[in-house]
């Protein structure tokens, strides 16, 4: 028989009682976790989001309530009125806050009963990642969920405070809009009173924010939902939340120092402190030391190993490899992997050539500095001095017969050479975790931050499949001044993959932390005449511009002041905070990997008289 919960007020969460609470009438409620059945003595711990209580039932002393407790069953909910008293000493338990107290309960109210969940919320196996979405509400009672909600909540209501304190204001932008230039799919929404057209859900409020700087509302933030339908990973989700925001009159050190500003507030709602500001690094920088625009810096670079040998020096070892003069030699070096044996080390050399990293002409492992010394006696010393290699390092050289190029600007094949190695590796790196920690998501090495920024980015980037320069982050990124010459010199080349387009700087940065892109950002365009020169490097006609952001090249024609901004992604952040391997460890409510929601069973058919009304008529696709 259920109970009412009536006029009875809660005293109490369930993690609040402490010896200081001894001799203290208390009202609690929450699920039963766990019930231990010792005949004349029942236990049950009481679970709220803040803790759990050991609650007494006592036949001698209250054979009413221990009757009812009798009948309780995991994820129960109940009420439970008693009295707090002290542990004894040998029964105090030192994993729990309020485990040097128990509640003698005098009054039990049964509130509501619970199926068999099909796992237990205080399980500490895991059923499989289905199972949890299907039922999130008890996957989300479970402990490890509701800390990585609540610092969630944390870490947005800092970002929040700060920007606030900061003079910016949260505004709202439309989730029912048009398409967006961050050049993902969009997801589309039919209009019924127009049929046949859409609306776009914004990939971001890009041209959004930019309007409100235009309207001069001077410093915009939003923690806002963005929505785009691209192929998903372990940190990429269908809706995801940003960190965006706008400045008018901004450099890009001025956004930075913002960044900086809220991120630290944000790492110290979840307990940690950062250091600023971050260290900076031209994207040329990162691709030619770390192979890709978002280093992880608890790893060393790639040591370009002609940094470490004289000329002459060089040549023998062209020589000696039979290479050309100009080859490319990179060294990585992944710390402390401990013993490699001769097998896994083949295995090592083979994986790397053959399916990793197909640019170089050959890759050679060295985890042993006795070999490489008798092999190489000349280059040793040098090369493992200069790397600073340790003996239990992994380490590997990979070469390749690439031409290298002086100039500001990189050649493609050094840029294909030095990306083929840096997925090498990261790959070594995740391989060799275990041994070398620098990869762990938990522990110590996972709480080292190692923010970055990475700038001068691009401003255009070649696509192989479509054959043309299109724009590396979004096309009212702003170039850097000196480089406007170049680009009205080369301004109807956007399919000449040659084009000097490519050494075109942008001012566009991202925030990097631990290998993680965590924002981007530009200055942007605010003068039309200038967006108008980008439009044509595209190979976009003036009609063709007009219609996909007609508003807003207008909007820029009525006194633009300049302006700039980021967005970064809220749910990285926290993911990198808790530890966490997926992005659905910290949303609430996520999809799989196919954009389905498991738990309502979106998406979903809708009704013939839905779609009538819409005017759409769905197609069969083949296959089904
Ligand atoms: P961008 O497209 O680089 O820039 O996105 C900014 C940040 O948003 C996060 N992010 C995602 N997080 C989870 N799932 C996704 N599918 C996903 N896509 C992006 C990343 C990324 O760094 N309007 C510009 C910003 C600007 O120029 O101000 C933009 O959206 O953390």
């Amino acid at each position: 028989m259920l109970d009412f919960l009536g006029d009875l007020k809660r005293s109490h969460m369930c993690g609040a009682l402490r010896p200081s609470d001894a001799g203290k009438k208390a009202v609690l409620m929450g699920w039963v976790n766990r019930r231990r059945d010792l005949g004349s003595i029942i236990f049950i711990d009481l679970r709220d989001r803040t803790g759990v209580t050991q609650v007494v039932f006592n036949r001698e002393l209250n054979p009413k309530a221990h009757d009812k407790a009798n009948h309780l069953r995991n994820e129960y909910v109940i009420a439970v009125i008693g009295t707090v008293k002290r542990r004894d000493a040998d029964t105090i338990n030192k994993n729990i806050p309020t485990g040097e107290v128990e509640l003698m309960v005098d009054e039990i109210r049964l509130l509501n009963e619970s199926k068999q969940p099909p796992f237990l919320p205080s399980e500490t196996v895991l059923p499989n990642e289905e199972m949890r979405l299907k039922y999130r509400y008890i996957d989300l009672r479970r402990e490890p969920m509701q800390f990585n909600i609540e610092m969630r909540h944390k870490v947005s209501k800092a970002i929040r405070d700060y920007l606030s304190a900061e003079g910016f204001f949260e505004i709202e932008t439309p989730f029912m809009t048009r398409s967006t230039p961050e050049g993902a799919r969009d997801y589309l929404v039919p209009s019924r009173v127009q049929p046949g057209s859409f609306y776009a859900l914004p990939q971001s409020p890009q041209m959004f924010k930019q309007i409100l700087m235009i309207s001069g509302f001077d410093k915009y933030f939003q923690i806002v939902r963005c929505f785009r339908d691209e192929d998903f990973r372990a940190d990429r989700q269908a809706e995801f939340t940003q960190i965006d925001l706008e400045m008018t009159y901004p450099q890009q050190q001025t956004v930075w120092n913002v960044v900086e500003g809220f991120l630290t507030a944000a790492f110290k709602a979840a307990g940690h402190e950062i250091k600023t500001p971050f260290p900076r690094m031209s994207y040329d920088e990162a691709i030619r030391r770390y192979g890709n625009d978002k280093p992880d810096l608890r790893l060393p670079a790639m040591i370009d190993a002609r940094e470490a040998l004289t000329p002459e020096e060089w040549d023998d070892l062209a020589t000696k490899f039979r290479m050309r003069k100009e080859f490319l030699l990179q060294l990585i070096r992944i710390p402390k992997a401990g013993d490699i044996s001769g097998t896994e080390r083949r295995t090592i050399g083979t994986y790397g050539a053959y399916q990793h990293v197909q640019g170089p002409s050959f890759v050679q492992l060295m985890t042993d500095p006795k070999r490489f010394a008798k092999d190489y006696p000349w280059l040793s010393d040098k090369i493992l001095s200069f790397a600073a290699i340790e003996p239990d390092d992994l380490w590997l050289l990979a070469g390749a017969a690439t031409r290298p190029e002086n100039a500001a600007v990189m050649d493609q094949s050094i840029q294909h050479f030095c990306e083929k190695c840096g997925f090498l590796r990261l790959d070594l790196a995740q391989k060799y975790a275990a041994k070398h920690k620098a990869f762990e998501k938990t522990g110590d090495t996972a709480r080292d931050f190692r923010f970055l920024w990475v700038s001068d980015f691009p401003m255009f980037e070649w696509d192989k499949t479509e054959k043309r320069w299109n724009p590396a982050h979004h096309p009212f990124t702003s170039l850097h001044e000196e480089d406007m010459a170049k680009l009205e010199a080369n301004i109807d080349s956007v399919h000449d993959p040659k084009s000097p387009l490519g050494e075109i700087r942008a001012l566009a940065y991202d925030v990097v932390l631990n290998g993680t892109e965590l924002g981007s950002g530009s200055i942007r365009i605010h003068r039309q005449d200038i967006q108008r020169k980008i439009f044509q490097a595209l190979g976009m006609s003036d009609e063709e511009a007009r219609a996909r952001f007609g508003f807003f090249l207008e909007a820029l024609e009525y006194g633009t002041p300049p302006h700039g901004g980021i967005a970064l992604g809220l749910d990285r952040i926290v993911m990198i905070l808790a530890g966490a391997e997926s992005l659905r460890e910290v949303i609430p409510f996520p999809k799989t990997a196919r954009a389905v929601d498991l738990m309502v069973d979106a998406p979903t058919p809708v009704s013939e008289a839905q779609l009538k009304e819409l005017g759409i008529q769905v197609r069969k696709v083949s296959g089904d």
